[in-house]
């Protein structure tokens, strides 16, 4: 891991262009033509499928050649993948990584060759041949679902106790810890307070890590931790602090299964992230969830086609943040996009009227 525990986004500085790319920027930028490798890592959840196509498109309508792979959550697959992008001959390497740690040797070819590396979404870790990182504010992903907690249940206002149990993402994805100590550190004074209880006692990201970001293995955790922890007529649980609607949907069949009724007061506040149709579904229509983050995923394919073609054309890309993502090696150059906080009140503006989904869509629970 690392990261200290309040050392994550104080380093930022302004808006930025980095001349720090492997081969990109600077002179011999006059014999690229943009042809970039694409990586994403599932298709188990809609958003690296929608971001895989966009990315094509965008890179395509510039007139660059792009190889685009979905390694469907198999590691070995994704670095077999990004091995043959490079021997292709691939200029640019976009890439969204199963696990973090994987892909060092197969980065270390690619830098051999001059591509350029960046890491989508997904830092890539414990290689120096990362070049630039494009992202959200993951950590403030986290402080908005535990605020979204304190708000809904007026813990500011009222002396509790609150139960809460933690569930974080997949332990080989750098993001789960951001997302994790955002909401951590948003709930750590009341936890000290007394006003917030954790009766499963698992506050640490290992116990609390959902491995693969699956629903099904977070709807198992949440039954033990139902039959374990609450299955007496006392102890009531509150809230559930999800990083990703697919486990939150996962938490919420657990919460079902054990009589929790949705829609009613008694029911548990879930968050969530990624604005998935079904989970903005349930917050519309108050059926589970009540909360997700939505990242503008176009955005993030939007800065990271202008990061190529800046390099292609000669130039830096922009970043806006220096000192924040420290990759084992090096603080990786990073461009940071704002998560925005998604609930009943305000789903109509930020996901319909912004065109992320219709309102068909979410009534279908699909994209
Ligand atoms: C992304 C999240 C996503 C999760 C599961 C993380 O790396 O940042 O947006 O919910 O992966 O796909």
């Amino acid at each position: 891991m690392h990261l200290s525990r309040r050392g994550l986004l104080y380093g930022s500085a302004g808006a930025a262009a980095v001349s720090l790319a492997g081969c990109g920027a600077g002179e011999e930028s006059a014999s690229l033509t943009g042809f970039t490798g694409i990586s994403m890592p599932t298709d188990t959840s809609e958003r690296w499928v929608i971001e895989g196509k966009a990315l094509e498109s965008n890179l395509k309508g510039l007139g660059y050649d792009v190889i685009h792979q979905n390694a469907k959550d198999v590691v070995e697959d994704q670095i077999a993948q990004i091995q043959s992008m490079v021997d292709e001959g691939v200029e640019f390497l976009v890439i969204a990584a199963i696990d973090n740690t994987s892909l060092g040797q197969v980065l270390a070819d690619a830098k051999d060759k001059g591509v350029t590396v960046i890491a989508y979404d997904r830092l890539i870790l414990e290689t120096p041949d990362v070049d630039f990182y494009a992202s959200f504010d993951n950590y403030q992903v986290g402080v908005l679902q535990a605020t979204h907690i304190i708000d809904r249940l007026g813990m500011r206002d009222n002396p509790g106790p609150f139960n809460i149990e933690l569930f974080s993402g997949d332990l080989g994805d750098n993001n789960s810890q951001y997302f994790f100590m955002g909401g951590l550190d948003t709930l750590e004074s009341f936890i000290y307070e007394g006003k917030v209880l954790i009766p499963s006692g698992q506050t640490e990201q290992e116990p609390t890590a959902t491995a693969g970001w699956s629903g099904d293995v977070a709807q198992t955790r949440m039954s033990d931790l139902l039959g374990e922890f609450y299955d007496d007529d006392e102890t009531e649980l509150h809230a559930v602090l999800s990083p990703y609607d697919g486990i939150s949907r996962g938490v919420v069949a657990a919460l079902v299964d054990a009589d929790y009724e949705p829609g009613t007061g008694g029911f548990p506040v879930v968050t969530g992230q990624d604005a998935e149709a079904a989970s903005v579904k349930a917050i519309k229509d108050g059926t589970g969830q009540t909360e997700t983050v939505f990242k503008d995923t176009r955005q993030l394919a939007h800065t990271v086609t202008d990061m190529v073609k800046a390099i292609v054309d000669g130039g830096d890309p922009e970043v806006n943040d220096l000192g924040t993502y420290d990759n084992g090696f090096k603080f990786v150059p990073s461009l940071l996009l704002e998560p925005v906080d998604v609930t009943a009140d305000n789903y109509k503006e930020v996901i319909v009227d912004s065109e992320y989904l219709t309102e068909d869509q979410i009534d279908a629970g699909e994209a």
